[in-house]
């Protein structure tokens, strides 16, 4: 008996007979078909959130979210976020773990942001992350189609170049990037310890930039996070982007909707490159013209839309399946 089958069971078909008592019990039979208890082994980094409120496009109807730890034994998945649970294995669940429980790994953070995988070996059933290649893809953001051609309009732009940074490591190669580039560009540069941008002025602070530096803390395999997709792209300036290479973001967005670090030989001709487009008006446009077609739906909280695509991946998921070495694949 596969898992599937053994927790769940696809709803059975109304029934033909328009008795309505017939209907009536096949009604109470379905509130009592199983459901997928899935287990959050920790809220990640201990933020909360409302469980069980997922937004439509997520099928989640037969699933149950809970955080309480005493429903370890009735899960049907228990899911570890990896920077909760990697410090050492007394973080882990301790009990047997029940036949047919699954284990999910989850993780948004860059592997030079995480430690102790190895921790993970031989424990995992499937992957959450934002690499394309995971079992659950969590991505930080992304596009959508609009129904029909629509117009978009391109905020008022009475700057030239904004970056947001909270962490300032002048041994990244972000900083030592813009210390070059600084000598022919301005740039203002929001964060801990620069310009100050509340949270709730930041969507219109943003708009009003013509081009934003998303750059990533590092670089890795589809890391592309919600410094491009809500900093940049949803406040409607043009990304330059610093991360994976170009073919990479070409796999989530259109070629002409931001300039990548890499197509420039030298900080001093992206920055030539930025200031000739600031004159030209019609050439700067055209990094807006793929908004006709797509749009980047709004940001909801990041942790409830990765949660909630565990249920539906949870009843197609293979019977068996078990993951030797995260680090290996990961890294
Ligand atoms: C977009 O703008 C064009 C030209 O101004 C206009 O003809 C067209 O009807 C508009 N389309 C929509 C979907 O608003
Ligand atoms: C999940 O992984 C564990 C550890 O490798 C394994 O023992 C178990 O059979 C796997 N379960 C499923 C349903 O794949």
């Amino acid at each position: 008996m596969t898992f599937f089958t053994m927790f769940y069971r696809r709803k059975v078909p109304a029934s033909t007979n328009e008795n309505s008592h017939e209907n009536l019990s096949n009604a109470t039979i379905l509130s009592r078909e199983p459901t997928l208890v899935i287990l959050l082994w920790t809220f990640p980094f201990g933020e909360q959130f409302p469980l069980n409120k997922c937004p439509q496009q997520f099928d989640v109807s037969d699933c149950f979210y809970t955080a309480d730890r005493t429903q370890y034994t009735s899960a049907h998945a228990v899911v570890l976020h990896h920077r909760d649970v990697c410090t050492t294995k007394t973080q882990l669940p301790q009990a047997p773990r029940p036949s047919n429980q699954r284990w999910v790994w989850f993780n948004l953070e860059s592997p030079s942001h995480c430690p102790n995988l190895a921790i993970m070996n031989d424990l995992i059933n499937l992957t959450m992350s934002y690499r394309v290649d995971s079992d659950i893809f969590t991505p930080y953001g992304w596009i959508e189609k609009h129904n029909g051609p629509t117009n978009f309009t391109i905020p008022k732009k009475t700057k030239l170049v904004a970056w947001v940074v909270s962490n300032w490591n002048p041994n990244t190669r972000r900083v030592k990037y813009y210390e070059d580039l600084k000598n022919y560009l301005q740039v203002d540069i929001y964060g801990r310890q620069h310009l100050h941008l509340p949270r709730d002025e930041q969507l219109e602070t943003l708009s009003t930039y013509k081009f934003y530096f998303a750059f990533e803390n590092s670089i890795h395999v589809d890391y592309i996070t919600e410094k491009f997709w809500y900093n940049a792209l949803y406040s409607r300036c043009v990304p330059v982007v610093m991360g994976p290479p170009r073919e990479n973001y070409e796999r989530f967005i259109p070629r002409d909707a931001f300039i990548h670090v890499d197509d420039f030989s030298s900080p001093q001709e992206l920055a030539s490159y930025l200031l000739n487009l600031d004159k030209d008006e019609e050439k700067y446009k055209q990094y807006f013209n793929w908004r006709s077609e797509y749009y980047v739906p709004p940001k909801d909280n990041p942790w409830t839309v990765s949660y909630c695509r565990v249920c539906k991946a949870l009843k197609e998921a293979p019977p068996y399946r078990t993951i030797a070495s995260i680090e290996k694949w990961f890294k």
